[in-house]
């Protein structure tokens, strides 16, 4: 579609058929479905890939794509009588742009479509770029259209992070933050530890977070890094054994190697957007050897 200084974006048919763009760098290479507006993944060339994918995911209408980065809107969690994560991770979005730059990272815009759980919402434009070079940059971009009316909601960029094993790394940068436990009934503690290792289910919304979370892996000797804007939670899970296998778009061993580190803003944290303006959701997801 588009090439500049070794930038090259395609669109093609992936898996089931479905509409995938292919970004590629002097860094590295990246898939984006159009099906919830989905990265699937993400790797520099020296590199383990950096986001997990699952094997038993679904690629298809109406399903969400287990692994790489979920766009979470308009609610996180639960809600009744709807789907679990609100439905942009279902919806097939519009590619609009895709763009070069000189330095050579390249990008994709692309956009919710009005579809019928779009026009019973309040009105609003959703776009989501991506773009790509040595790191990845998410934006998730939602604007009130309302000319009176407030609109609250919740969105979360729901990344999946490829790891050597669950019992190697250590997760820094929420030391003092608040959580609610959802594996306990949602209890409210503070987080004591300044690394964090995971032996059991996670499942944790760390409020009123705005700093930057690492996933140190010395199995892999890298550090990843998530840096964010406009985000005040960050959602931490792993489904450990049982959850595992119950998922049956996961693999029961895959908990081993995957753990999420989430950065949007949800449950109390949730967006109050006045008419006319929008919100910008930023994600910045780089690596280092260590
Ligand atoms: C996390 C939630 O963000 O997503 C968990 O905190 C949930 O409670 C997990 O289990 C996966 O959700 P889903 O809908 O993709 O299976």
């Amino acid at each position: 579609m588009s090439t500049s200084a070794g930038g090259k974006v395609e669109l093609l048919n992936g898996i089931s058929g479905l509409p995938l763009i292919k970004l590629r760098t002097q860094w590295s290479e990246a898939e984006v479905y159009l099906h919830g507006a989905h990265v699937t993944g993400f790797q520099k060339h020296d590199e383990e890939p950096l986001l997990f994918l699952s094997k038993e995911s679904r690629f298809a209408e109406g399903q969400a794509i287990r692994g790489g980065v979920p766009v979470i809107f308009p609610w996180f969690g639960p809600k009744e009588g709807k789907a679990q994560h609100g439905f942009a991770r279902v919806t097939t979005w519009e590619l609009k742009e895709t763009a070069t730059a000189p330095e050579g990272a390249v990008s994709a815009r692309l956009e919710l479509p009005k579809c019928p759980e779009m026009t019973s919402f309040q009105p609003c434009k959703v776009q989501f770029i991506v773009t790509v070079g040595a790191a990845l940059a998410m934006e998730l971009a939602v604007t009130n259209e309302s000319p009176r009316e407030m609109f609250a909601f919740e969105n979360c960029l729901h990344s999946y992070f490829e790891i050597s094993d669950i019992s190697a790394i250590s997760i820094k940068g929420l030391k003092g933050a608040e959580y609610q436990d959802k594996t306990d009934g949602f209890v409210r503690r503070t987080e004591e530890r300044d690394k964090i290792k995971i032996s059991s289910e996670v499942d944790r919304v760390y409020l009123n977070t705005t700093q930057a979370v690492e996933i140190l892996d010395p199995g892999f000797g890298r550090k990843i890094v998530v840096e964010k804007e406009a985000s005040l939670s960050t959602v931490v899970w792993n489904p450990w054994t049982e959850k595992a296998r119950q998922m049956a778009d996961f693999g029961d061993e895959e908990y081993k190697r995957m753990v999420c580190v989430e950065s949007g803003n949800v449950g109390e944290n949730q967006i109050q957007l006045p008419p006319g303006e929008t919100s910008r959701l930023r994600v910045t997801i780089s690596s280092t050897r260590v």
